[in-house]
C-alpha cells in the first residue's frame, strides 16, 4: 500500500540513539555494483530457501544477463511491457475464486453481498507466490496471493456512506488472502474453476496463535478466553514462500482498523492507535475493532501469518516468535545447519528490521513435519553502524533491558512489544522497510527503503548512515551480508541505490532507457538467474510532481546486482501500485499484481463518479478500476528477463 503523508503512521518518538549521532551524514555511500567475487565464493553454497532455482550443487558461476529492451516511463492508463512479451490478466477483484457450489459472478458495480465477496478475490491484491502442483509443474499450480486494503468508493454501491453492519461485513470479506488454483493450456493461463483449493481467507477467518504469545494475559479476549485462536488477517502486504512450502503473509497497517478511547495508554500510543482508526469505520459495527470495548483484540494482529495452501482444511497461524510490527511481509534464508531464518521489516517511519533464527532444523516433508517450526526461535533486530558494519541485538527476556521492571513480564510481552524492546535495544530507525529478498547466488539480503519524507523534519529523528537522506522521498535498497551464516549476529552493509539519481534522469531525456529513473522501491524478489525484480510504490500525492514528476507511473525494473544494470521491464496503469512477483519453476510465466489502478490521493474513491485516474483493466466506459493478477509471457515461450 503506497500511504497518504497525512494519514501514515510514524509513532516512533523513542529516544533511542540513532546513528547519526555518531555518524558522518555527509559520508558517500552509494556503492552499487560492488559485489566482491569474495563474497560470491564465501555465499555460493548458502542458498535462499524462499528464491527458487540455485540449488547448493548449482550454483550458476556466471552473472546474470538482462536480455530485453527496457520501455520508457510512461503515465497512460496502460500496462506496458518491452517487445516480445505479452501480458495478460486473470483473478481481478470481484472474480469469483472457484469455491466448488458457491461461484458468484463478478457484478461490476459494487452491489455484490458480504457474503458474495467472501467466495470472491478480495481487493487490492499485493503479494503473492506459485506452488506447483504434482511436482515442479510449472503448467498448473496454486497462487496464494494477499488482498491489502479497501478503497469502500469502489467497493460499495454508494460508497462506505456511514457504513453500515452489512458494508463492514463486506470490507472485512474484501480483506485478507486468496489461494486459488490456475493452469496454462498453449501458454495462455486460467483460473480453474471450481477448485479444491480455492480459498479466501478474511477479517474474520480463525487463526490459531502460536509460538510465546499463545495464551497470554495480552492476547485474552472475552469472545477468547484461552487466548489461542484469533479472527482474522488484515492489511496484509507482501509473502513469500518457505523452503517447506508455506505461505508467510504480513499484517501491516492493522491499527487502522482499531478505534481508541480519548486517552490512549502509552502502549496503543506508540502503536499508532487513534479514535476513529483510518476511516474503515469497522469499530461502529464490529465491537471487536472498539478498543475501548477490546482493548487486546489489537494486540492478536501485527503478525506473520503462515498458511498451507496445498491443504484447504489447513488452519493459518500467527506466527508470534516473529515478533509483532506493522509487518510488510517475512523472508526465509536457511542456515548451513538447516535451520530457518526469517527476515521481516515494518513499513512504518522510523521502525526496524528483524531476523528470526529457529532453534529448529527444517525437516523434509513439508508443511506438517514444520507445522512449529516458527514457534521456537530467537528473534533479532538490526543496528547499522556508520562504519559499515551492523549487530543482530538478541531480544530475549531478561536480557539487557528487557525485563519486567522495563515493562516486559516475559517473551510473549517481548514479543507484543516489539516496538517499545526495539527502542529500549538501540535498534536503528529505517525509513520504512518493505520487501526484502535474499540473493540466491550470493547470500545478500536486500530491503527496500521506500521513503521518509519526515526523516530530518523538525521533531523527528535526523539523518544517518542508513538512512542518509533528510526528506527522503525517492527511497533506496540497502543490503548486507551475514558475517559467517544467515544467523550470524554481526554483517556488513552498504546501499545498492539511492533511487532517484539525476543522472539518470538526465540518461533517460537522451532516450536512453538503461538506468534507475523510479521512486519508492517497494517489491523486491529474486528470479532463479540472479535478477533483482524490482517494483515501485509512489503515492497519489507524490506522482507526478515536485522532484517525482518525470518518473511516471509505478513501474517494475530487472537489476543485475552484481553491475548495477537495472532496465525498465513494466509500467502499470494510472496511480497502480506494481507488487508481487512469482515465477513458475521454469522461468517461463511470471506473476505479478497491479494494486489499486486509479488510486486517489485520499485513497478513497468518490462513489458518485466514475474513477478519473483509471478504468483499466476492463477499460469499461465509467466502469471501476480493479487491482488484478497479470500473467507476464515472452511470445516466443522462452525464460522471462533473458
Ligand atoms: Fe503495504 Fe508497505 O506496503
Ligand atoms: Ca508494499
Ligand atoms: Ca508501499
Amino acid at each position: 500500500m503506497a500511504k497518504d503523508f497525512d494519514t501514515m503512521e510514524d509513532s516512533n518518538r523513542s529516544t533511542n540513539p540513532s546513528i547519526h549521532d555518531v555518524s558522518d551524514p555527509s559520508r558517500r555511500i552509494v556503492l552499487r555494483g560492488t559485489l566482491g567475487v569474495a563474497v560470491s565464493a564465501l555465499y555460493a553454497p548458502l542458498v535462499a530457501g524462499c528464491a527458487a532455482g540455485a540449488s547448493r550443487d548449482n550454483t550458476p558461476a556466471l552473472a546474470p544477463s538482462i536480455g530485453f529492451k527496457g520501455v520508457a516511463v510512461d503515465a497512460t492508463d496502460k500496462l506496458l511491457v518491452p517487445e516480445g512479451y505479452i501480458a495478460s490478466v486473470i483473478a481481478a477483484w470481484g472474480e469469483p475464486v472457484g469455491v466448488p457450489g458457491n461461484m458468484p459472478a463478478w457484478q461490476g458495480d459494487g452491489s455484490h453481498t458480504a457474503a458474495e465477496q467472501a467466495v470472491q478475490m478480495g481487493m487490492h491484491h499485493d503479494g503473492l507466490a506459485y506452488f506447483p502442483l504434482d511436482g515442479n509443474n510449472s503448467t498448473r499450480g496454486l497462487l496464494a496471493m494477499n488482498h491489502e486494503y479497501t478503497d469502500d468508493g469502489l467497493l460499495h454501491s454508494g460508497g462506505l456512506a456511514g457504513g453500515s453492519a452489512e458494508k463492514v461485513k463486506k470490507s472485512q470479506a474484501a480483506h485478507g488472502l486468496s489461494v486459488i488454483e490456475v493452469a496454462s493450456s498453449d501458454g495462455r493461463w486460467n483460473m480453474v474453476r471450481p477448485s479444491r483449493y480455492a480459498r479466501r481467507f478474511t477479517a474474520n477467518t480463525p487463526f490459531a496463535i502460536g509460538g510465546p504469545c499463545a495464551g497470554h494475559t495480552m492476547m485474552k479476549t472475552a469472545a477468547d478466553p484461552g487466548g489461542k485462536l484469533a479472527l482474522g488477517t488484515f492489511n496484509n502486504c507482501a509473502s513469500s514462500k518457505t523452503p517447506w512450502g508455506t505461505y508467510l503473509s504480513g499484517e501491516e497497517n492493522f491499527m487502522g482498523y482499531f478505534s481508541g478511547g480519548d486517552t490512549l495508554s502509552p502502549h496503543e500510543q506508540r502503536w499508532g492507535m487513534r479514535k476513529g482508526g483510518w476511516g474503515y469505520n469497522w469499530h461502529a459495527h464490529d465491537e471487536r475493532f472498539d478498543a475501548v470495548k477490546t482493548p487486546n483484540e489489537p494486540n492478536r494482529h501485527g503478525w506473520v501469518v503462515e498458511v498451507d495452501p496445498y491443504d484447504p482444511t489447513s488452519t493459518p497461524v500467527k506466527r508470534t516468535a516473529l515478533g509483532r510490527a506493522a509487518h510488510e511481509g517475512a523472508w526465509v534464508a536457511v542456515t548451513k545447519d538447516g535451520r530457518a531464518v526469517v527476515y521481516s521489516g515494518e513499513d512504518a517511519r522510523f521502525e526496524y528490521i528483524y531476523k528470526f533464527v529457529s532453534r529448529d532444523k527444517i525437516r523434509p516433508g513439508g508443511a506438517k513435519p514444520n507445522a512449529t517450526l516458527l514457534d521456537h526461535g530467537t528473534l533479532h533486530v538490526a543496528r547499522f553502524n556508520a562504519d559499515g558494519s551492523g549487530q543482530w541485538i538478541a531480544m530475549v527476556h531478561g536480557q539487557g533491558p528487557l525485563t519486567a521492571a522495563n515493562g516486559f513480564a516475559d517473551q510473549g510481552e517481548v514479543m507484543i512489544k516489539s516496538r517499545q524492546a526495539s527502542d529500549a535495544l538501540g535498534a536503528t530507525k529505517m525509513d520504512r522497510p518493505e520487501w526484502l529478498a535474499i540473493d540466491p547466488l550470493s547470500g545478500w539480503v536486500y530491503c527496500t527503503l521506500t521513503n521518509n519524507s519526515s526523516r530530518g523534519a523538525p521533531n523527528f529523528p535526523g539523518v544517518d548512515a542508513a538512512n542518509p537522506r533528510a526528506n527522503n522521498v525517492f527511497g533506496g535498497i540497502i543490503r548486507w551480508q551475514e558475517d559467517r551464516d544467515f544467523d550470524a549476529t554481526t554483517f556488513k552493509w552498504n546501499h545498492l541505490v539511492l533511487a532517484g539519481d539525476p543522472a539518470n534522469e538526465r540518461a533517460e531525456a537522451k532516450g536512453n532507457t538503461k538506468g534507475d529513473l523510479y521512486a519508492c522501491p517497494d517489491g523486491i524478489a529474486f528470479d532463479a538467474r540472479g535478477v533483482l525484480w524490482i517494483q515501485t510504490d509512489a503515492h497519489a500525492t507524490q506522482m507526478y510532481k515536485g522532484e517525482l514528476k518525470n518518473v511516471g507511473n509505478n513501474q517494475m525494473l530487472a537489476c543485475d546486482p552484481r553491475s548495477g544494470d537495472t532496465r525498465r521491464f513494466l509500467t502499470g496503469p494510472t496511480n497502480c501500485e506494481v507488487t508481487g512477483a512469482t515465477w513458475t519453476p521454469d522461468g517461463r510465466t511470471m506473476f505479478i499484481n497491479i494494486q489499486h489502478p486509479g488510486e486517489t490521493p485520499s485513497d478513497r474513491s468518490d462513489p458518485a463518479e466514475p474513477n478519473k485516474f483509471s478504468n483499466w483493466p476492463d477499460y469499461k466506459p465509467g466502469g471501476r478500476p480493479r487491482s488484478a493478477t497479470v500473467v507476464v509471457r515472452r511470445r516466443d515461450g522462452g525464460v522471462i528477463g533473458t
